[in-house]
């Protein structure tokens, strides 16, 4: 394969995000701007340089050793940013320059721009796009004809320069050499005084050299985030993107307006996702599966035919048949093996309930290890902490643990065994055994006159 190498632009300060944040690294769909943009260029390229300046240690850690980086201590432009990543480029074959804030780039058009440089045998190549409102952009200034002259920043054009509606996305392909010769010739006598990337466009052009361009068919693709506004724009566009990515593997959604999934989550056919249901993270769901409505999984691995209603649920692993909520909330490092039940108000951390368990209505359930076919009576609560620990609790195989128990860790119930119901249990029970441990019922005759007025109290 051709030596291709990217450059992507992300020294700028992003001023209008109003953030701590450097800007490419906020999120849209559960990915950072510049990991969109990596992602679109990745697949076609052997290199890859971050040109790196405003937040730059920011930037880098967040990268890690997948790209190579170049500094660019003082902002004087996207000329001057390509610069300095220059002795970093090899000086033959070819090289991508993008930004680092155009999340919805995606690799196929990248190599679709690719083909076209290919085909002119141009010396660059720049993606552009017909747009409705081209305020802020650089415009395409073309001769009668159709060629290509130059491009033309916004605060550098005439009103009749203005008036053009084909941009520049601030996408390009350059041949290497081209773009090493071009780069040293920039100057920066211009409106902002700064060394303009899209200079070289005339600078070759006026060598002789061949500028082809390749027009997007949907111009929002080319969308850059300065805002927080076109941030959520970015959201929008992709989260459709997403979900029709989905509906067209045989997902359904009920409705797709209200229902959130990250890039990276994969979804088995014929799952159905209920209204305003989230789905984060690297979360993996399986066939047949009802999620929502009102539901949030983050990185979760979810098996087929799970049911899950008006609940959270966040790491933890559901396997094939499992039931969840409503109103519950699952933690991380929990294990839902086969058919288990959660029901209405339960709360789980951290534990492995076994198949066929059940925890219907009311529990609290941490730190526990749950054998198959335990039924947890209503209103159970797992003690797990003792102020200064947490503690595993025990529970094995076809244990019945009776309506409002404690279960005071570290403990362990026997293979089914029996917990009578309002039980505080601190310590073992072996297998097979009938526990109790509440205070022996009293009952006293035609006493309870004394605290009520029988009469009234049929009355009211
Ligand atoms: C640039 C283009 C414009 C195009 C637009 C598309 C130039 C001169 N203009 O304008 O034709 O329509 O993008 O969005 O290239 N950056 C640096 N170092 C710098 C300056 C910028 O790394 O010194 C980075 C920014 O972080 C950003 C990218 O380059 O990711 C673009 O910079 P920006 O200032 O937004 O360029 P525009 O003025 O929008
Ligand atoms: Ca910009």
């Amino acid at each position: 394969m051709e030596k291709i190498t990217a450059v992507i632009l992300a020294a700028g300060e992003g001023k209008r995000m109003i953030s701590k944040l450097p800007k490419v690294l906020h999120t849209v769909c559960g990915r950072s701007l510049i990991d969109h943009v990596l992602s679109s260029v990745r697949p076609l390229c052997r290199e890859v340089i971050v040109v790196i300046g405003h937040g730059a240690e920011q930037v880098r850690q967040a990268m890690g050793d997948t790209v190579h980086f170049a500094i660019q201590e003082e902002q004087l432009g996207t000329g001057h940013a390509v610069l300095q990543a220059a002795p970093l480029l090899p000086a033959d074959g070819s090289v991508f320059v993008l930004c680092g804030d155009t999340p919805l780039l995606t690799a196929d058009i990248m190599g679709r721009l690719l083909d076209v440089h290919k085909a002119h045998g141009a010396a660059a190549t720049v993606l552009t796009a017909q747009v409705p409102n081209a305020a802020g952009y650089g415009r395409m200034v073309r001769e009668p004809g159709g060629t290509l002259v130059k491009i033309v920043e916004e605060k550098d054009a005439t009103d009749k320069e203005r008036e053009i509606r084909e941009i520049n996305t601030g996408t390009y392909v350059f041949s290497a050499a081209a773009l090493h010769e071009t780069l040293r010739s920039l100057s920066s006598d211009n409106a902002q005084g700064e060394y303009y990337l899209t200079d070289c466009v005339e600078l070759l052009i006026c060598k002789g050299l061949t500028v082809a361009s390749y027009c997007l068919d949907d111009y929002r693709v080319a969308l850059g985030v300065n805002d927080r506004s076109q941030l959520s724009e970015a959201s929008k566009l992709l989260r459709d993107r997403i979900n029709h990515s989905h509906m067209e593997k045989g997902v359904t959604f009920t409705d797709p307006e209200t229902t959130y999934v990250d890039i990276n989550v994969s979804i088995g056919r014929d799952t159905v996702l209920l209204p305003n249901t989230i789905i984060l993270g690297k979360t993996v769901i399986g066939e047949d599966c009802q999620i929502g409505p009102c539901s949030e999984l983050t990185d979760c691995t979810v098996g087929n035919g799970v049911l899950i209603r008006y609940s959270t649920v966040n790491g933890s692993i559901l396997e094939d048949g499992v039931s969840v909520g409503p109103f519950a909330n699952i933690r991380p490092e929990t294990i839902l093996r086969q058919g288990v039940k959660i029901g209405d108000f339960v709360e789980i951390k951290k534990s492995d309930i076994g198949p066929g368990s059940k925890v219907p209505h009311l529990s609290y359930v941490g730190d526990a290890v749950i054998g198959s076919c335990v039924n947890m009576g209503a209103g159970t609560i797992v003690v797990n902490y003792d102020g200064r620990k947490k503690h595993v609790t025990k529970i094995e195989d076809g244990a019945f643990i009776g309506c409002n128990s404690n279960l005071v860790a570290p403990l362990r119930v026997g293979e089914g065994a029996f917990i009578a119901a309002g039980s505080t249990l601190t310590k073992d029970v072996p297998a097979g055994a009938l526990s109790m441990s509440r205070s022996p019922q009293v009952t006293k005759e035609k006493m309870a006159g004394r605290f009520i007025d029988t009469q009234r109290n049929r009355e009211s």
